[in-house]
């Protein structure tokens, strides 16, 4: 998620704004981004703004090259790519006459307020949604003549998530900041004031700190901090002291990137839901550029994609074929591409990647529009190779992923195919054409279920510490629970390097069985108990038939399931879900167990032996 600092300090213009502002984004260079930039306004002198795509250093070599004039006030940005691609045009600061904003999040209802706002002849400059923020607090500050009143009647008006911070050439000793579902945090100095997406941004000037709350605006000065609700009622926001280092600053205090991005889970989930529905709660894919009648006309759909992202893929095959009854293929993307497969124009091909660059899902969605087939890119990082070489992109909003194994990512990707399936089926007129909006309403309680079961997840937490000995754990799980089992083995092979393996319940038998001996740690992913017929009583038999022949049953089940208590030596509830919706909730345990696991056993599970972030080789 982008990186935002705000610096006020004493009244005499000086380039402490600028530096204080520059080591705070280098602090936040952990969260990952693609464009950066500053904003300073001082007491003589205009508004001054640079920013530049890429790294830092772009910036600071920009910076001095061309040098900015000593300020009071400064904000600071690094941007990871949502609205519009990473370039020096779309990165933030972004201006309107005297005023700078930076913004973290997605104005959701950006494009009506946009269009409203050319009707009346502004002319806009970037494709970003924050230039829209820009505009309407420029706007409002001609008619109030006060940064805190606009900013805090623009923020009622805006839909989606922000963090939204400004800066104006006529108030040099202010920065104003406004909070709705993304982080801001106030810091606290002597003759100075500071703000952040996180106390990283400032934590080297103060360990005095501020937590706003949800819905609220802050004014700094150099000697003061007010807060303000958006009706601009006095709040009280929580103080308190930083008591971690830096470096556990930059982890949000969690111990790992990866414990870190596993409680990001429901925002990504959250974010990637965001901005995808019109007034009317109809499902609007603009960035789906492929044509309409061509999306009709698809008679196959073939999913590419490598490891973790092929798995989402598996899921969305579920999903796919029960909402849009087009058959959907998972293929590995480098086993696609050597053997010929049957695509033509009427298959759409979807590239799941949360890099975008990894080569074998390059190759592969190359070798399918050789063949004449749309692809349609499902990644998470803008500006990658995949999304440019494709027919249309779906982005998931799941911030950068620093930890080599996905999480975050893959319930964002996962998230992102019920969307496409639910557009397909919306667009298609199916008999599910007209149960889009419940799904959608279902989908919209994920993000509150999935903090429910991190909430819970103690229990799994001890249960992992408990077996850091075990030699082998098995996966099992039936329908969307198999490719839950799936990752849930990739996990723990990854991060703890214990065999694991899962496979599909209904597989035991044919084989897989003849491994279960006496202690044999098993993870059931068991299914709903008021979903499919009889998919939930297959699951509990498999379960008894391995408890039969001495297996440890580690059960994952749906609350109120009373069934499974009787053959499983652990179980780990989460909360209701319909069917396909489940593996957003069933994943999350075997995360926390996979990533628990491997910290009791010393392993850095942010850097897993012998693996890549991103696979840039066949
Ligand atoms: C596992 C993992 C990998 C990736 C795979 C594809 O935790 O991260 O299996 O999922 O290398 O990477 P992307 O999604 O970047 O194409």
């Amino acid at each position: 998620m982008c990186g935002i600092v705000g610096y006020v300090g004493s009244q005499s213009a000086s380039d402490r704004p600028l530096d204080v502002v520059l080591e705070g984004l280098r602090r936040l260079e952990y969260r990952g981004y693609d464009s950066a930039g500053v904003a300073l306004v001082g007491p003589q002198g205009p508004l001054a703004v640079a920013k530049k795509a890429g790294k830092l250093a772009n910036l600071v070599e920009e910076l001095d090259l061309h040098p900015l004039p000593p300020s009071t006030a400064a904000i600071g940005h690094t941007r990871w790519a949502t609205h519009g691609g990473p370039t020096d045009v779309n990165a933030h600061p972004h201006v309107a006459g005297k005023l700078a904003v930076i913004h973290n999040g997605i104005v959701e209802n950006f494009a009506g307020l946009k269009a409203d706002l050319e009707a009346d002849g502004v002319r806009f400059t970037s494709e970003t949604d924050t230039e829209v923020a820009a505009q309407l607090i420029a706007r409002a500050y001609e008619s109030t003549g006060d940064l805190t009143a606009a900013m805090t009647a623009v923020a009622r008006t805006l839909q989606g998530t922000f963090t939204l911070l400004a800066v104006h050439q006529d108030a040099p000793d202010v920065v104003v900041g406004a909070r709705h579902d993304s982080p801001l945090v106030v810091g606290l100095g002597e003759g100075e004031n500071f703000l952040g997406s996180d106390v990283a941004a400032f934590i080297s000037h103060t360990r005095d700190a501020l937590e706003l709350g949800q819905d609220q605006v802050v004014t700094i000065t150099p000697d003061s901090v007010s807060v303000t609700d958006f009706d601009g009622r006095p709040a009280e926001p929580r103080r308190y002291t930083v008591d971690w280092d830096a470096a556990a600053a930059e982890k949000g205090g969690f111990a790992s990137f990866m414990d870190k991005e596993i409680h990001d889970q429901p925002q990504a989930v959250a974010d990637t839901l965001l901005g995808r529905t019109d007034a009317r709660g109809r499902l609007v894919l603009d960035e789906i550029r492929i044509d309409e009648s061509v999306l009709r006309s698809v008679d196959k759909i073939v999913v590419i994609a490598c490891g973790t992202s092929a798995y989402a893929g598996h899921v969305a095959k579920y999903a796919i074929e029960h909402w849009c009854r087009i058959p959907v293929e998972v293929e590995l993307s480098h086993e696609f591409r050597y053997r010929d497969p049957v695509v033509n124009e009427r298959t759409l091909v979807v590239a799941i990647s949360q890099s975008g660059e990894t080569m074998d899902t390059l190759m592969a969605a190359r070798h399918a529009r050789e063949q004449g087939s749309k692809v349609l890119a499902l990644v998470n990082a803008h500006g990658s190779t995949i999304p440019r070489e494709s027919d249309a992109v779906l982005y998931t909003h799941a911030g950068p992923e620093i930890a080599v194994a996905s999480t975050k990512a893959f319930l964002a990707q996962i998230t992102a195919a019920y969307l496409l399936g639910l557009y397909l089926a919306q667009l298609r007129g199916n008999k599910f054409a007209d149960e889009v909006g419940t799904i959608l309403s279902e989908l919209r309680d994920m993000p509150d279920k999935i903090q429910q079961v991190l909430d819970r997840a103690d229990r799994v937490r001890a249960t992992a510490r408990s077996m850091v000995d075990t030699q082998s754990v098995l996966f099992l799980g039936r329908h969307v629970g198999y490719p839950v089992a799936m990752e849930g083995a990739l996990k723990l092979k990854e991060l703890a390097y214990i065999h694991a393996e899962g496979f599909a319940a209904g597989e035991l038998k044919h084989g897989p069985i003849a491994l279960i001996e006496e202690g044999q740690a098993v993870f059931v992913v068991v299914p709903s108990p008021q979903g499919r017929d009889s998919l939930h009583s297959k699951v509990v038999s498999n379960i008894q038939e391995i408890r039969a022949r001495g297996a440890r049953t580690l059960v994952i089940a749906e609350d109120g399931d009373t069934e499974v208590l009787a053959y499983a030596d652990e179980v780990f509830f989460v909360p209701r879900a319909p069917t396909l919706l489940a593996p957003l909730l069933t994943v999350v345990p075997l995360q926390v167990f996979a990533c628990e696991l491997a910290t009791a056993k010393g392993l850095d599970v942010d850097q897993p032996r012998n693996l890549a972030k991103s696979v840039t080789v066949e």
